[in-house]
C-alpha cells in the first residue's frame, strides 16, 4: 500500500518545484528558452506525479483499481491505473507548456518583429498584428499531439475499468492517430521512403508509397500502444523499458541539435518538438516508476502502456523519424511477433502470461499452457523445433505428446534461457537488452546507414 510523503520527501519534492518555478519565471528574460523551460516544466510534473501518486492512491483503490501482486508471496491489493496519473499531469503540463515554444512569435506577432522594446500605439497593434507570420503550422502539430494522446488516454481508462476484448480495442489508436495525421498531411506530406542503393535500379531513387504511407503510420499507433502492454507483467517493466526508449530518443534528437549538428539543421526544429513532448514523459514517468520498482507499491494499469506506446508514436511521425523509432522499438516488435500464436489463438492463451512464481524458492519461473487436447501435427512439429532451438520449453508426457509449453513472451524466454531469476534481475536483464539493441540500432542508423544509403540526414 503506499503510504503518506514523509516530512523529507515533502521537503525535497517541495524545493525541486520551487527551483522549477523560479527558472521558468527566468526564462521570459530572453526569447522564452522553450528547452530550458521544458527541463523545468519536467521537474515540476516529476514533483506533482510523485505526489499525487500518493495522495490518489488510496482514492483509486477505494474505487476499485487495485491489483494482486501475483509474484509475491503475500499477495496485497495495491492501486492499479497510477498511469492515469501521470496522463493527466503529463497533458496538462503539455497545455500550459504551449506559450512557451512561441513566445518569440507571439511577441514578434503582438509587438513588432520580436523588439519589444519598440512601443506601438494600441490601434496599430490592433490593426497591425503580425499574426499572418504566426507559425500556426507548428501549432497545429502541437495540439495534434495532444489530442491524439487525449483519445488514447480514454481508451486506457476505458479499459483498465472495463477489460476490453482484444479485438475491439486494436483499431483504437488508429483512430486516436486521425489529428495528428491530418497535420502530417497538411503540413509534411512526404509519403516518399529513401531507396537503399542495392534497389535503386529497381525503384529508383525515392519510391513513393502514397496512402499506403498513411496506413504504415496509423499501424504504427497500433503497434507501439499494444506493444508496450504485452512487453508486461513484472514490477516496473513497463515504465523503465519507456524510460530507456524516450532516454534513447532523446539522445537521438540531441544528435540534431548544436553542439552536435551544425545550426541550423533542416531537422532541428522537428528534433526539439520531439524533445518537447518527451522530456515531461520522462518526468512522470520517473515518478510512477519509483512507486512501481520491485516490491512494486502501485501498478501502471493499461492507460500508462497506452499512453506510453502513443507518445513514442505522435513523437515519431511528427517529428519525422518513425523508421529510427522502429529500430528503437524491436524488443517489442520481437515480442508481438513471437507472441502472434498465442494472440491469434493458434494455441491457447492463458488471461495472464507473466512468469509463475515459485513460493518456494522465491524466484520467478517461465509460466506455462497446457493442452487440453493435443495440437495438430503441424503446429506440435513447429513447437518441438522451436524447443530444440532454444526458443520455448515444452513438456512431453510419456507417449511424447506435448503437455504443455511456456507463454509466448520475450520475458518467459529470458527465464527459459538464463533460468529462474528474482523479479528485479530479470526485469533489469530485460532492460539492458533493451538497451543494447537501441543503441546498435541507433549506431547502425547513423553509421552503417552509409553503406546502404547515399547519404545519412544526420
Ligand atoms: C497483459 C498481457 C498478460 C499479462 C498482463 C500483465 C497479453 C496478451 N496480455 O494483459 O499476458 O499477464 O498484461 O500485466 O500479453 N501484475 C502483476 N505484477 C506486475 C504487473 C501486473 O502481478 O508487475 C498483474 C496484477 O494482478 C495486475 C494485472 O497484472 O492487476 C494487470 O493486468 P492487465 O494489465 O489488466 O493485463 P492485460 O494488459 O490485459
Ligand atoms: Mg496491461
Amino acid at each position: 500500500m503506499v503510504a503518506a510523503l514523509s516530512g523529507t520527501e515533502a521537503l525535497s519534492l517541495g524545493s525541486l518545484a520551487l527551483a522549477c518555478i523560479g527558472v521558468l519565471f527566468n526564462t521570459f528574460q530572453g526569447e522564452g528558452a522553450p528547452l530550458v523551460a521544458s527541463i523545468a516544466f519536467s521537474g515540476l510534473a516529476y514533483a506533482a506525479c510523485y505526489a499525487l501518486i500518493r495522495w490518489l492512491g488510496p482514492a483509486f483503490v477505494r474505487r476499485g483499481f487495485k491489483g494482486r501482486d501475483l509474484c509475491k508471496t503475500k499477495q496485497t491489493e495495491i492501486p492499479e491505473t497510477m498511469g492515469a496519473v501521470c496522463a493527466m499531469v503529463y497533458i496538462f503540463v503539455l497545455i500550459v507548456f504551449i506559450p512557451w515554444p512561441f513566445y518569440k512569435d507571439i511577441v514578434a506577432a503582438t509587438s513588432g518583429g520580436g523588439n519589444r522594446d519598440v512601443m506601438k500605439e494600441l490601434e496599430e497593434v490592433e490593426t497591425g498584428r503580425l499574426l499572418h507570420k504566426f507559425p500556426h503550422n507548428k501549432l497545429a502539430s502541437y495540439l495534434s499531439a495532444l489530442l491524439s494522446l487525449q483519445c488514447i488516454v480514454l481508451l486506457g481508462i476505458g479499459d483498465d475499468l472495463f477489460d476490453i476484448r482484444w479485438r475491439h480495442k486494436v483499431l483504437i489508436p488508429a483512430v486516436a492517430a486521425i489529428p495528428m495525421l491530418i497535420v502530417y498531411f497538411v503540413d509534411f506530406g512526404v509519403t516518399q521512403m529513401v531507396v537503399p542503393t542495392p534497389l535503386r535500379p529497381y525503384l529508383g531513387d525515392l519510391f513513393d508509397l502514397g496512402w499506403l504511407y498513411y496506413v504504415y503510420m496509423a499501424m504504427l499507433s497500433i503497434f507501439s500502444s499494444n506493444s508496450i502492454n504485452i512487453l508486461a507483467g513484472i514490477n516496473g517493466i513497463e515504465v523503465a523499458q519507456s524510460l530507456v526508449i524516450a532516454l534513447l530518443i532523446v539522445l537521438n534528437d540531441a544528435l540534431y541539435l548544436s553542439p552536435f549538428a551544425p545550426y541550423p539543421h533542416p531537422a532541428t526544429d522537428s528534433h526539439l518538438f520531439s524533445l518537447y513532448l518527451l522530456l515531461p514523459f520522462i518526468g512522470v514517468s520517473l515518478a510512477l516508476l519509483k512507486h512501481n520498482w520491485y516490491p512494486a507499491k502501485v501498478f501502471v494499469g493499461d492507460t500508462y502502456c497506452y499512453f506510453a506506446g502513443m507518445v513514442f508514436a505522435v513523437d515519431g511521425i511528427l517529428g519525422h523519424f518513425s523508421k529510427t523509432l522502429m529500430l528503437l522499438l524491436l524488443p517489442q516488435a520481437f515480442n508481438f511477433v513471437y507472441s502472434a500464436p498465442q494472440l491469434f489463438h493458434l494455441v491457447p492463451c492463458p488471461r495472464h502470461r507473466l512468469p509463475h512464481f515459485n513460493a518456494r524458492t522465491g524466484l520467478l519461473e517461465c509460466s506455462r499452457f497446457e493442452f487440453k487436447k493435443p495440437p495438430a501435427a503441424p503446429i506440435a512439429a513447429v513447437l518441438m523445433l522451436l524447443h530444440r532451438l532454444r526458443l520455448l520449453h515444452v513438456e512431453t508426457d510419456e507417449r511424447g505428446e506435448l503437455r504443455s509449453c511456456s507463454n509466448f513472451t520475450l520475458i518467459n524466454l529470458w527465464l527459459v534461457w538464463f533460468g529462474p531469476m528474482r523479479e528485479d534481475r530479470l526485469a533489469l536483464g530485460l532492460l539492458a537488452f533493451q538497451a543494447a539493441v537501441g543503441v546498435l540500432g541507433l549506431f547502425i542508423r547513423h553509421r552503417a546507414a552509409l553503406l546502404i544509403f547515399t547519404q545519412d540526414n544526420w
